[in-house]
């Protein structure tokens, strides 16, 4: 039996233990993924024992995904732009890090709303998910708005976005968000505003949803946000975090298998979960 684990702090309430077990049985691979709950200062240890020749790799979750860094021998380009690793794969003791966040959020927003290319977008957040989101898109969209509430931050990483990619970037605060609603195409919600248990906010405040407006929302408890009722309160098309969740989790499994996971499986476990409750 091989393992894959999931260091972070707390862990718990993860779904991706279910995910994943689920999938290597489809397959009937020997692996078996089990949460790894890892205070800060034992980093370093975990990480080490990641080597190991039983381990195929690993998930990294918050508070670990910038931290890990320093402890992974090769790290590819995305994530070294990005600056940030959910993804390990042990090779015969070698690390090797990955992001898959992003690649799981292209394939969340073009399956419901299609290409992304030459469109307008509206990112709300300059944290690790935004910076994810942002990396694999910019080479993609016509012009890319990140807004945040500390500008600084928004404004260092379009930055880092124009040395990477070609769209036209440009920072705004989050307050002006009301000004570019109608003259975009879709808003990516990538801040934490609205997860439970906050669930009357939205991160755009009171301000109207064109229903011209495409709304993604990378919070997935509540599976429907306050920004996700508005939306469709509004009549426009949207989508929860959890389509997300299980994308960038198919990257990982692919990236430790070679293999395609069940991903219409995955999705439905992960998402009768929430309809429970139970994350
Ligand atoms: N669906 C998925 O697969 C998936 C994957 C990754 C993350 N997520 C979700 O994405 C969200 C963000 O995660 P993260 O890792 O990027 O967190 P993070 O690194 O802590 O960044 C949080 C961002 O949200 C902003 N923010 C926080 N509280 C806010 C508030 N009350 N009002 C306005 N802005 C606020 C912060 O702005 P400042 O810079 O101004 O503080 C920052 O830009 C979380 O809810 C997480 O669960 C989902």
């Amino acid at each position: 039996m091989k393992f894959c684990y999931l260091l972070g702090y707390p862990v718990e309430h993860s779904l991706s233990p279910l995910m994943h077990n689920t999938a290597f049985q489809k397959l009937n691979l020997k692996i078996k993924y089990e949460l790894l709950s890892v205070k800060p200062e034992k980093l370093r240890t975990a990480a080490e024992s990641l080597r190991n020749s039983n381990v195929k790799g690993a998930n990294v979750t918050i508070p670990h995904k910038i931290t890990i860094l320093p402890f992974i021998d090769i790290i590819d380009d995305l994530a070294a732009n990005i600056g940030a690793v959910n993804t390990i794969n042990n090779q015969d003791g070698l690390l090797k890090g990955y992001n898959t966040d992003g690649l799981g959020a292209i394939k969340a927003i073009t399956n419901k709303y299609g290409s992304i290319n030459g469109t307008d977008v509206l990112l709300l957040g300059a944290g690790g998910a935004a910076r994810a989101v942002g990396f694999s898109i910019v080479n993609k969209v016509k012009k890319l708005t990140i807004l945040n509430r500390n500008l600084l931050k928004a404004e260092s990483l379009v930055k880092s976005l124009k040395k990477y990619g070609n769209s036209e970037v440009s920072a705004e605060k989050l307050d002006n968000v009301g000004n570019l609603l109608n003259v975009s195409d879709i808003l990516i919600n990538a801040t934490p505003v609205g997860m439970y248990p906050d669930m009357e906010s939205s991160p755009i405040g009171n301000n109207t949803i064109p229903s011209t407006l495409f709304v993604f929302d990378l919070v997935y408890n509540p599976i429907k946000t306050r920004l996700l009722l508005d939306a469709e309160a509004a009549g426009a098309i949207f989508l929860g975090g959890a389509d997300m969740l299980v994308y960038q989790g198919v990257e990982s499994f692919k990236i430790w298998t070679g293999l395609n996971p069940d991903e219409s499986l995955m999705l439905k476990l992960v998402k009768n979960q929430l309809e429970k409750g139970e994350a």
